[in-house]
C-alpha cells in the first residue's frame, strides 16, 4: 500500500506544490528495516507507480522526511516507541504535532492498534494539534465485523477524526458524476423512472488475483468491489440533489439511497445475483490459469471473482428502474463505467419498423480508462434515403484538459490534511452497505454451492450473467 499508492501520492503532491512544506512520514511494520532501507523500497515504488517521473533532487529532499519503525501491532511498547519517535522528529523538524494515522491492516488488528494508540496517548481528541485516522478497507467482512471495527475506532476517536477511505471517491471521473448531474440543467429533469429504462454499472479488470491470494480468498468480488466502490457509484447516480456541498449533507443524501436499496434475501439471491470464477483463458494475449489453479488459492475454492447483481432503489424517483451491477477479474480489459440507458421512443415515425427498433439513448460515464463521457443519439445518415444511425457525442478528459488527472489517493490524502470528509465513508453508510451485502452473503451460504459457474479468463463473464439481464429483454453493454 505504501509503495504502490501512498508514497507515490505524497510524492506527486510534493511535485505539484500541494504538500505542506514541513512534514514527516513514519512507516510502521513488522519487518526490521533501517530508514535507509525503507527509503530505498519506497523509491522503487515511486519508480514503478508514480504518475510523474522521479526527479532526483526532489526525491532526495522528500526521502529525507521518511522514517521507519519496526514493531508488533499487539505490543504496547510499539506505541510508546512510535510516540517517542514522532515527538523526536517533530522537535527536530519544528512540526506542530498534527498527526494522521493510516491503518492499512487486516480486520483482526483494529482492536490492538486502536487500543495501542489510545493507551500511549497518541490518539487524542484535541483539535490543536489534531489527530486523525484513515481507515483502509477491508472494514470488516460482514455487518457484524464492520460494526465491531467501527465500535473500537469510535471508542478511541470521534467520528470527525475518522476517514474511512474508498479510493473510488477520489477518482476525478467519480467526482464528476455529481457535477454532470447537478451543474447541468438538461439531465436532472429526466433523471428518473419516467425517462430512464435502467442503469448499468460495470467495473471490469484485466488482472487476475495476482499476489493477493490470501486477502482475496477471504473476500471475493462482492466484498472487494461491490460493498464499497460500486455501491458508492450507485449512490452518486441515484442520490437526490443535496442542498449544499457540506460533507454531511452530501453523505446524508447518499445514505438515503442505501436505505432505499431493496434487500436481496434467501432464495432471491438466485434470481438477482450471479457469482462466478474465472477458468483458464487468455487475457491480452497472455495465458491465465483458472482461479483455482492460481498460487495460494484452494483447489476447491468457492470464492467468486465475478459478480453480477440486479437491484432496485425503492423510492419515487427510481421506482421500477433496475440497476445492473457487474464486476470481475480476468476480464478482457480494464473498463469501468456507469451507463444510463433512457427509455425507448414510441414505435412511430423513425421507429415504426418493429424488426429494427431504434437503439435507445445512452449516457455513458467512463470512470476509467479513457476517462470521459459519451451520449448516444440517433442521427440521419446523409444521402437521399431515409436512413438513421446511432452516433456518439464524446467528451474525453485527455483531449479537453490536456493533462492527466491526479490519482485518487493524492486527492484523498489532501482532503484528510484539510479535514474534509466529503469523499469518505461515514460510519452509518459503511454499516448500511454491509447490511445489504451481508444478506446476499447469507443467501449464498444457504445455497451452499460446492462449485461456481465459470467464465474463461479474457471473456466478459459467465452466460448466467447474460441471462440475468436478458430475461428482462435487455443486454450488457459490450466491454
Ligand atoms: C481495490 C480492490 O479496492 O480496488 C482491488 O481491492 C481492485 O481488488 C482495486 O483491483 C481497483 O482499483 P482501481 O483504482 O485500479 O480501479
Amino acid at each position: 500500500m505504501a509503495r504502490r499508492r501512498l508514497i507515490p501520492a505524497l510524492y506527486n503532491l510534493l511535485l505539484d506544490g500541494l504538500l505542506p512544506a514541513n512534514f514527516a512520514v513514519v512507516g510502521l511494520g513488522r519487518k526490521r528495516m533501517t530508514d535507509e532501507e525503507f527509503r530505498a523500497t519506497l523509491r522503487e515504488g515511486v519508480l514503478a507507480h508514480s504518475r510523474q517521473s522521479l526527479v532526483e533532487d526532489r526525491w532526495t529532499a522528500f526521502a529525507a522526511r521518511l522514517f521507519y519503525l519496526a514493531g508488533e501491532n499487539d505490543d504496547p511498547k510499539t506505541y510508546a516507541a512510535l510516540k517517542a519517535r514522532a515527538e523526536d522528529i517533530e522537535r527536530q523538524s519544528g512540526l506542530p504535532g498534527n498527526r494522521i494515522f493510516y491503518l492499512s491492516i487486516p480486520p483482526s488488528s483494529f482492536t490492538a492498534i486502536c487500543e495501542g494508540l489510545e493507551q500511549s496517548g497518541l490518539a487524542t481528541r484535541a483539535t490543536r494539534p489534531y489527530a486523525r485516522i484513515i481507515v483502509e478497507k477491508p472494514v470488516g467482512r460482514d455487518l457484524a465485523s464492520a460494526q465491531e471495527i467501527n465500535a473500537v475506532t469510535g471508542r478511541v476517536f470521534d467520528e470527525s477524526q475518522i476517514f474511512r477511505i474508498d479510493h473510488y471517491l477520489g477518482k476525478e471521473t467519480v467526482q464528476n458524476l455529481m457535477v454532470v448531474r447537478f451543474a447541468n440543467s438538461i439531465f436532472e429533469p429526466i433523471w428518473n423512472h419516467k425517462y430512464i429504462d435502467h442503469v448499468q454499472i460495470t467495473v471490469s479488470e484485466a488482472e487476475g488475483v495476482g499476489t493477493r491470494a490470501a486477502y482475496y480468498e477471504e473476500s471475493g468480488a462482492l466484498r472487494d468491489m461491490v460493498q464499497n466502490h460500486m455501491l458508492q457509484l450507485l449512490c452518486l447516480v441515484a442520490m437526490e440533489p443535496p442542498y449544499s456541498l457540506d460533507p454531511d449533507v452530501v453523505r446524508n443524501a447518499k445514505m438515503e439511497v442505501l436505505r432505499c436499496l431493496r434487500p436481496i434475501t434467501g432464495k432471491n439471491v438466485e434470481t438477482y445475483t450471479v457469482r462466478a470464477q474465472y477458468a483458464a483463458g487468455m487475457v491480452c494475449d497472455k495465458p491465465v490459469p483458472g482461479y483455482r489453479h492460481e498460487k495460494g488459492i484452494k483447489p476447491d475454492s468457492t470464492t467468486e471473482t465475478y459478480v453480477a447483481v440486479k437491484c432496485f432503489v425503492e423510492n419515487w424517483r427510481w421506482s421500477g428502474v433496475p440497476f445492473y451491477l457487474r464486476t470481475g477479474k480476468a476480464m478482457p480489459h480494464r473498463a469501468s463505467e456507469v451507463a444510463v440507458q433512457f427509455r425507448d421512443i414510441p414505435q412511430i415515425l423513425f421507429n415504426a419498423n418493429q424488426n429494427h427498433p431504434q437503439p435507445a439513448n445512452v449516457l455513458a460515464l467512463r470512470i476509467q480508462p479513457e476517462e470521459g463521457l459519451s451520449l448516444r443519439i440517433v442521427s440521419r445518415v446523409p444521402g437521399t434515403r431515409e436512413q438513421t444511425h446511432p452516433v456518439e457525442m464524446e467528451f474525453r478528459y485527455g483531449e479537453v484538459f490536456g493533462r492527466p488527472s491526479p490519482e485518487a489517493y493524492e486527492r484523498l490524502l489532501l482532503d484528510v490534511m484539510a479535514g474534509d470528509a466529503s469523499r469518505f465513508m461515514r460510519r452509518d453508510a459503511v454499516e448500511a452497505s454491509w447490511a445489504w451485502i451481508t444478506k446476499i452473503l447469507d443467501g449464498w451460504q444457504q445455497q451452499g454451492a460446492r462449485w461456481l459457474p465459470e467464465y474463461a479468463a479474457g471473456t466478459s463473464g459467465p452466460v448466467e450473467a447474460d441471462r440475468l439481464i436478458q430475461q428482462d429483454g435487455r443486454s450488457w453493454r459490450p466491454l
